[in-house]
């Protein structure tokens, strides 16, 4: 899909379908296209059109203009419009012109400068909306848009944040790509394939195998993979972009999450295919990052392992140890994330980092609070849990904070060892953070449970089913904030 700017007129443009959004009821914006313009829209006006929220009409385009059809999108209340309705207008739009077949699209830009509104939010909201996973399927449906063409002057502004928007969606498509593809091609192998072909000027990878994290000590991450055949991979990437001690995003990489001997109820099971998908975000922000050239210094860990039943599986009353000394006795070997983030968040204490982020399918009780309404959220540093929440309002990845009360320790006290790994259903959302807040020692850090929103049931204008690939966007936004 090709996505360009260019300074002509609408009525010069050349294209299968000319986008006009229009505001409630609001018909003049665009009479002076061409009088034939005019005099069409007062007609729709007058009975089959609006410009309510969600209304779409496609028309042929009076024959003295360029354009072959007009799109008008309605796109509610002038008053009531914001960023994410912009979003929301941008994919509806694209998806239904995809499936009438149309090719070439054009935007007009004038709604958008005279409410102050970005054409990037519904650019983001088109790219997004567009996404289709089909690598699997046989007799691929030709549908697709070709271009898009933006009428405005351009200025710096507009393509720099339009630049923007494209290698962030691109982002977001890929961590898709990875967390749709079944469990059975994307192992950790695999996901340590897909961390190396990101290689690049000033972005290395280093991928430790399981004699190299036996040698560190991460029996808790290790007490994870032992049940499966699979590989596990340790994979760690470095983008240095900048000489400030790095942030280290650390993404939750469990390639499959059977629930190890603890097993999970089969009814639902092929959906933890999704268990990787704080990994994958993690990979979407390295590339979208060193795309951008971004001036930040990022360390990215994914302890990728697979959870499963084998006959060396670990199993509820093991203790392991993690590579920080602590002890932990397994009570559920399907709370098998936080040990695999254990260990990945001590080893990040190595880089001195200025903050640690974990993003992660971590708990059942994630999405029973919140559902798919936001990612749930605790840490140790008022700061960076505050431009947190600045940037899920901004990305509409939203964020919500939950408690990390010095209580729930109580919950993790294991008769024989430092912790358990469990502290059983209730509460279970508050203290698994906990768990992992014994593990992030100093460094100012942060926990996103993205359990609820990784996955869509009921898609919306720009949430296909399947994975959401939500976090990329959301971490991008706070990293292009900090200096
Ligand atoms: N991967 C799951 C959490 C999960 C559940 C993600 C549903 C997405 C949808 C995690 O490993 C898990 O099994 N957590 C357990 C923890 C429990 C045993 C303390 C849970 O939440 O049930
Ligand atoms: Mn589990
Ligand atoms: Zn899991």
């Amino acid at each position: 899909m090709n996505l360009s700017i260019k300074n002509i007129k609408e009525a010069d443009c050349v294209c299968d379908a000319l986008i006009l959004p229009f505001t409630d009821g609001e018909s003049g914006l665009y009479s002076n296209i061409s009088p034939s313009v005019a005099r069409l829209i007062r007609r729709l006006f007058s009975k089959e059109f609006r410009g309510r929220q969600n209304e779409l009409l496609l028309v042929p385009a009076p024959e003295d203009i360029a354009p072959g059809r007009l799109f008008l999108a309605g796109l509610g209340k002038r008053e009531e419009i914001s960023r994410e309705g912009m979003r929301n207008a941008g994919g509806r739009a694209v998806v239904y012109l995809r499936d009438m077949g149309i090719k070439k699209i054009a935007l007009s830009t004038r709604i958008m400068e005279t409410l102050k509104l970005s054409p990037a939010d519904f650019i983001e909201g088109a790219l997004l909306g567009l996404y289709t996973f089909n690598k699997y399927v046989r007799n691929k449906e030709e549908k697709t848009i070709r271009s898009i063409t933006v009428l405005s002057k351009g200025s710096k502004v507009l393509k720099d944040s339009l630049r923007w928007t494209e290698t962030v969606t691109s982002a977001v498509n890929f961590a898709r790509d990875l967390i749709n593809t079944p469990a059975n091609d994307m192992t950790p192998s695999h996901l340590a394939g897909v961390a190396l072909s990101l290689k690049r000027k000033h972005l290395s990878v280093k991928i430790l195998e399981k004699k190299d994290a036996g040698r560190l000590g991460m029996g808790a991450y290790l007490s994870v993979t032992r049940g499966s055949d699979q590989q596990p991979k340790f994979i760690v990437i470095h983008y240095k972009g900048s000489k400030n001690s790095p942030i280290v995003l650390i993404g939750k990489s469990v390639t499959f999450d059977s629930g190890g001997l603890s097993l999970k109820p089969a009814d639902g099971m092929e959906k933890m295919k999704y268990d990787m998908a704080g990994g994958a975000a993690v990979l979407g922000v390295f590339k979208a990052v060193a795309e951008l050239s971004l001036p930040v210094n990022l360390v990215g860990i994914l302890p990728a392992a697979e959870n499963l039943i084998g006959g060396s599986a670990s199993k509820p009353g093991d203790v392991v140890k993690a590579c920080n000394g602590k002890t932990i006795e397994i009570i559920s070997t399907d709370a098998e994330g936080r040990m695999t983030l254990a260990d990945a968040i001590a080893y990040a204490g190595r880089f001195k980092p200025r903050a640690v982020i974990d993003i992660a399918t971590l708990t059942g009780a994630c999405s029973i609070a919140l559902g798919n309404g936001a990612i749930a959220m605790m840490g140790n540093d008022r700061e960076l849990i505050d431009k947190f929440k600045i940037s899920g309002h901004n990305t509409y990845e939203r964020v919500w904070e939950m408690p990390l009360f010095k209580e729930y320790k109580e919950y993790l006290k294991s008769d024989i060892a430092d912790l358990k790994n469990t502290g059983g259903k209730s509460g279970s959302l508050a203290s698994s953070a906990y768990f992992l807040y014994e593990f992030a020692g100093a460094a100012p850090w942060v926990h996103l449970d993205i359990a609820g929103t990784a996955w869509v049931e009921k898609e919306r204008p720009y949430l296909p089913k399947g994975a959401s690939g939500i976090g990329v966007r959301l971490i991008l936004n706070l990293l292009k904030e900090i200096k």
